[in-house]
């Protein structure tokens, strides 16, 4: 596996490739990984020739009071296992190298952006997608892996891609999660053992919800209210948002009809999660 910092060094071995017909797949992540992370690759593996997955923990995308310093790194650890994964290139920019001095140029997504975490954490999705953008322009791929769990984030490099005629197919993939539910996350391991425990909560709400779905219930009250009492109930828990929304354009909905995505965002301690599952009318996914 190569290891590439320079920018200029990734896009010539980019353009190389292309001008060769081979077909790359970026894996766009901030490290310190997890099965999740394995899985994206596994699964971009099979999509191209070569697969680039990029670790840069994005400064722009984290608020002032938000935890851009104490983010988990373990880049020897992430090397590893990016190899046995069978990555070709671990694209690792440095900071200065991402935005330089004088740098001043942004993505907007602008409506997609507002709500859900786009309330919570103002500037988070310029910083993805102004990342995501310039990670596309260096690395030239045919084809970009993100995780559904940043359910919101896919919605929006969807839209950006889109919007902006960028060339690369975008595919998500489903939530891996622990043996007990929870969402794997890099920010689990700020969990002490009994956040760990209270974290769980999100899981259960999930099911909760799938539950009262599959016996017909839709009534968007209805569903957020039994997913906010699971929540309420456990210790060390405060919420941002639960809410239920069209799977395209992240507007509320007032009932699963069809289809719908339950989005939850809740701080267990200091750390704040998020998680979020389809939920489908029960007519329609038992016949
Ligand atoms: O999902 C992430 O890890 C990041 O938001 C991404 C897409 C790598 C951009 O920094």
């Amino acid at each position: 596996m190569e290891i590439i910092a320079d920018p200029l060094k990734m896009q010539a071995q980019a353009l190389r490739w292309r001008a060769r017909g081979v077909k790359v797949v970026l894996v766009p992540t901030m490290g310190f990984f997890h099965q999740g992370h394995l899985s994206l690759m596994e699964y971009g593996r099979t999509l191209g020739d070569k697969l680039v997955v990029s670790l840069f923990v994005n400064p722009t995308q984290f608020g002032p009071t938000e935890d851009y310093q104490q983010y988990p790194r373990g880049f020897d650890r992430d090397a590893d296992m990016a190899a046995k994964v069978g990555v070709e290139v671990l694209y690792t920019p440095g900071v200065e190298a991402m935005y330089p001095s004088g740098y001043q140029t942004y993505v907007e997504v602008e409506h997609l952006s507002k709500g859900l975490c786009g309330a919570f954490r103002p500037g988070h999705f310029k910083g993805v997608a102004t990342v995501v953008l310039k990670l596309f322009n260096q690395v030239q791929p045919q084809a970009a892996v993100f995780g559904e769990k940043d359910y919101q984030q896919l919605a929006i490099i969807r839209q950006m891609a889109a919007d902006l005629n960028v060339p690369v197919d975008i595919v998500g993939r489903p939530i891996v999660r622990e043996p007990d539910g929870l969402a794997m996350s890099s920010r689990n391991t700020y969990l002490n053992p009994e956040e760990r425990g209270a974290a769980l909560c999100l899981y259960r709400a999930i099911l909760a919800a799938r539950e009262l779905v599959a016996t017909g219930e839709n009534s968007r009250t209805k569903i957020l209210k039994a997913v906010k009492q699971m929540i309420t109930q456990t210790p060390h828990t405060a919420i941002d948002y639960l809410a239920l929304v069209d799977p395209k354009t992240l507007q509320e909905v007032e009932a699963v009809q069809g289809e719908a995505r339950l989005a939850l965002a809740v701080r267990v301690g200091k750390t704040r999660l998020i998680d979020n599952t389809l939920l489908t009318e029960s007519r329609l996914c038992c016949v």
